[in-house]
């Protein structure tokens, strides 16, 4: 493996870092504050081609590859957490999807206007009693005349009430003799649509403060029998595959926070001075550096690998779910000790390692917790 970044790799990079740089980390303190992500930052998103991530050109994305796109998400996590969720949620978890699963026709119909930012995407999985156990969903699809009525609930939609299309899974009546999964199938859901109904979700979240996390009910919501995706009854493995392209962009989000907290500790103990040296001079806090240095170079790698295989066309859950795992562990004790070097500024959100370790918690949790990923390592390893 070379990781020589060619020359698209590298203009990805930087086009990200510069938006970065110049137009999310000044709004990063006030996001958080305020709650709020301007739409103007997604429309520049857009227009940057950053939304259109690895999507072909030929449906109005930017052909990236793999790699270009975590690189981009690293960027993004490194100014702001919420604005890296946005795109992985919109481009990853939904446009990629819809490039793998859909048509032809959806793929023409939805993917230039959600590369363009016209449409905005959520996806729709988590209920209150189906989180981590995805496989038992109970939101419902009856078939009726031209398409499917669809009843439930769903938590934690992230996107969901900027969105203006939504992919829902749903359960058809249960197949006999078959797992409880296999009877899932996802839609393509306008929410403008009658019975969609949606709202903030409750609660002061600990971090993500500009993220939109929303609670939806499905209450007798039509959908057209040409919106289901990836065919009826496939809907888990639909989600599933979603997900390994979700998780990457999360892995590579979270080694953008720890390479934050890494620059932060550095400019910190360069000009900290206590008991009449700067604190980069004790050996304690140099220990503390280069553990996370150390640990963000591994987490580097392996996002890095789970994106080129990606690229080779291999599998690449076992690699993505080792990224997930590993990045995000390692970016939160990052956070942690980040906040415990800057003493009582840090505690303070005066400096952003407060923010980092708020947000960072999220990314252990979402598109599958760090357990849910040792699953599915182990089950890659040993065998299911
Ligand atoms: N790609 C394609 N198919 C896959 C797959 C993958 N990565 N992983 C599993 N499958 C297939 C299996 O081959 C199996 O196929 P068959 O039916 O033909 O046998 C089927 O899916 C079922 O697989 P499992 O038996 O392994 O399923 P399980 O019920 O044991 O669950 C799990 C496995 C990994 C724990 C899964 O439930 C999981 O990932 N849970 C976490 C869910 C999650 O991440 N939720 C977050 C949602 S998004 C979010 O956070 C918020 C937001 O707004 C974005």
């Amino acid at each position: 493996m070379d990781f020589t970044f060619t020359k698209e790799q590298l203009h990805w990079q930087m086009a990200a870092q510069k938006f970065a740089h110049d137009v999310v980390a000044p709004l990063a303190r006030k996001m958080d504050e305020e709650g709020i992500m301007p739409q103007s930052i997604i429309e520049q998103m857009a227009s940057h081609g950053f939304l259109g991530g690895s999507i072909p050109k030929e449906f109005g994305g930017s052909g990236m590859d793999s790699l270009s796109l975590a690189l981009t998400y690293t960027e993004l996590g490194r100014a702001c957490s919420s604005v890296r969720g946005f795109m992985t949620v919109h481009t990853s978890l939904v446009m990629q999807c819809i490039e793998q699963n859909g048509s032809e026709e959806q793929k023409k119909e939805f993917l230039p206007q959600l590369a363009s930012a016209k449409l905005i995407g959520c996806y729709c999985l988590t209920e209150p009693e189906a989180g981590s156990d995805a496989g038992s969903i109970q939101t419902k699809a009856e078939r009726t005349e031209g398409g499917y009525i669809l009843n439930g609930e769903k938590i934690w939609i992230t996107n969901a009430n900027l969105a203006n299309l939504a992919i829902v899974f749903a359960k058809l009546p249960a197949i006999e003799g078959a797992k409880p999964h296999a009877s899932i199938t996802a839609f393509l859901v306008d929410t403008n649509s009658k019975g969609f109904i949606r709202k903030k979700m409750p609660g002061k979240e600990l971090g993500h403060h500009a993220s939109d996390h929303a609670h939806i009910t499905f209450d007798n919501c039509f959908v057209a029998d040409t919106r289901v995706l990836g065919g009826e009854n496939n809907g888990f493995k639909v989600a599933m595959s979603a997900l390994d392209h979700g998780r990457l962009g999360v892995a590579s989000g979270a080694l953008g926070v720890h390479q934050a907290c890494l620059d932060a500790c550095v400019d910190f103990v360069r000009s900290r001075k206590q008991f009449g040296s700067r604190l980069g001079d004790f050996e304690m806090v140099q220990a503390v550096i280069a553990d996370m240095k150390t640990s963000l170079e591994a987490s580097r790698f392996l996002v890095y690998n789970a994106a080129w295989k990606k690229d080779q066309g291999i599998s690449s859950t076992l690699e993505t779910s080792m990224a997930k795992l590993h990045a995000t562990e390692a970016a939160v004790k990052a956070a942690n000790e980040a906040v415990l070097l800057h003493g009582g500024r840090g505690y303070s959100n005066e400096y952003p390692v407060e923010r980092y370790l708020r947000d960072i918690k999220g990314l252990q949790i979402y598109e599958g917790t760090s357990h849910i990923q040792k699953i599915v390592i182990a089950r890659n390893v040993i065998g299911k």
